[in-house]
């Protein structure tokens, strides 16, 4: 409980199977990555991405006293994700995209590294439609995870454009007026003639820390 910082449970929407590997977008203390890792069983593996030392050592500890082998902590941006790509089966994150300041850049990264027909399931914050940008900014800082928030049909939007179907953003609790914690679920497209698909830029090494 100490290590979650998380608005929601991607890993109980996300429904993972035996064997799949499974990325945690800003893992943190790790508990979103332990708990998939053990979904996920022993012959799939599940990765956790964070920018920053002291989360990403919270995390290996964590993992180390769960006694689960089949994760890796690796140190990077989610805006430049340090996996090859059509290498992940489900990406999760647990209150992080709002944080980020190139949302678009994020949502190509996801769609990249993740195999056709591979799927997402995102907790995070989301704004009601008819709040602008200063209204969010109103009702909380970025970095407490509200002035950041998409909006639902920007999160939409973002997703369709970065070559997702089967788009789902539900509302499941209210974190200020107009704002509310959400779940948000897509599909990437396994069709590769669809128009708007992200370029697949050359892979990156991971590099676990
Ligand atoms: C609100 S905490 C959530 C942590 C974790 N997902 C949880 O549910 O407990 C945000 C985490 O995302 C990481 N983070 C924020 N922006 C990031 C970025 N652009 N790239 C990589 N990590 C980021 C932070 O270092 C921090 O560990």
């Amino acid at each position: 409980m100490l290590a979650s910082l998380g608005c929601g449970n991607p890993t109980t929407v996300a429904e993972l199977r035996e064997g799949e590997t499974v990325l945690d977008l800003g893992s943190g203390g790790g508990i979103d990555v332990i708990l998939s890792a053990k979904r996920v069983g022993v012959t799939g593996t599940a990765y956790g991405v964070d920018m920053t030392d002291e989360m990403l050592a919270l995390a290996q500890q964590n993992a180390r006293e769960a006694g689960v082998s089949n994760v890796h902590f690796l140190r990077g941006m989610i805006e430049q994700i340090p996996l090859p790509a059509e290498s992940v089966d489900v990406v999760i994150s647990n209150c992080v995209i709002n944080l980020s300041v190139d949302k678009p850049g994020v949502l190509a990264e996801i769609s990249r590294v993740l195999r056709p027909g591979g799927r997402i399931g995102i907790s995070d914050v989301v704004a009601e439609d008819e709040l602008s940008s200063a209204d969010r900014a109103e009702r909380g800082s970025y970095g407490g995870c509200i002035a950041g928030a998409l909006s639902r049909s920007e999160y939409e939007a973002g997703l369709e454009a970065a070559g997702f179907e089967e788009i789902t953003v539900e509302f499941t609790h209210q974190v200020a007026d107009g704002m509310h914690g959400a779940i948000v679920k897509a599909v990437k497209t396994s069709d590769p003639e669809r128009k708007g698909l992200p370029i697949v830029r050359p892979t990156a090494n991971a590099g676990c820390c």
